[in-house]
């Protein structure tokens, strides 16, 4: 099932959905125009993606067109930590450490057509995850974020300090502060954690997102499949 969201101010019609195997090309080739020095998923990660937690996996289209992709798992927080990076959590980006056992909803990825960025897609990918949270009652969303705006300020002040003026208001960074206005906090930065990300210079941002009606004494619950997201 689908949910169709249109825009305000840009009028674009765009809904958001669980990933099929038919979009593998148009994910890679939109990993590869918004990263073009980090490898993409291949076609068997992705595989393996739907095959561990299919429900964790959306693709935001525009009739035939991709135009926005995330992938989540759920992951045993306590085996990683501040010090873990992007290919440990990720098991090399298999999604063999996805965990059902797990309480925490990690997400790996996200990303947006460029052309098109700064429309509402992101927020509603990240609408979605945090209702597939609130749905499986998990008790958080964790990611680490890149920081693509610090290779311009790195002769200046360290990734901490980059990150920490991103908080308060005095850089923009286009990756945190969109994930702090999406009700993320800030936890601290994580050196090498995906060394190939030179936009960031291997830095990332660690940060979470608490559930509010997570409850300790149930199970996680079966994913539902995506419904309506307005
Ligand atoms: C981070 C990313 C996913 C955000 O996607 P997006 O679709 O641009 O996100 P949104 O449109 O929901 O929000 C982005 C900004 O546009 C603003 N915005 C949303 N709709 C808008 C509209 N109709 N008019 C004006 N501004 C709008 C939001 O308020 C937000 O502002 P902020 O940056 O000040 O917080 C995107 O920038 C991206 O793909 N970046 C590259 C990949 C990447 O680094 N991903 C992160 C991996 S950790």
């Amino acid at each position: 099932m689908s949910g169709v969201i249109k825009t305000g101010s840009t009028g674009l019609s765009f809904r958001l959905r669980n990933l099929t195997e038919a979009d593998f090309d148009q994910v890679i080739d939109l990993q590869k125009r918004v990263y073009p020095d980090i490898p993409a998923f291949r076609g068997d990660h992705l595989q393996q993606h739907m095959r561990h937690f299919p429900q964790g996996q959306f693709v935001v289209d525009e009739g035939d067109r991709i135009i926005g992709t995330a992938s989540s798992l759920v992951v045993l927080w306590d085996d990683y930590g501040l010090n873990h990076t992007w290919k440990s959590v990720t098991g090399e980006g298999t999604f063999s450490t996805h965990n059902m056992q797990g309480r925490t909803l990690y997400g790996a990825e996200v990303c947006v057509d460029p052309s098109i960025r700064k429309s509402g897609i992101g927020h509603l990918i990240y609408q979605a995850r945090r209702r597939l949270c609130r749905e499986m009652n998990l008790k958080r969303i964790i990611a680490a974020g890149r920081l693509p705006g610090y290779h311009n300020y790195a002769n200046q002040m360290s990734a901490e300090l980059y990150a920490q003026k991103v908080v308060w208001g005095d850089i923009y960074d286009p990756v945190l502060r969109f994930q702090i206005g999406e009700g993320f906090q800030y936890c601290g930065v994580i050196d090498g954690y995906l060394p190939t990300d030179a936009d960031s210079l291997g830095n990332a941002a660690l940060i979470v997102w608490l559930n509010p009606r997570y409850n300790p004494n149930k199970p996680t619950l079966t994913p539902p499949d995506i419904r309506s997201f307005r």
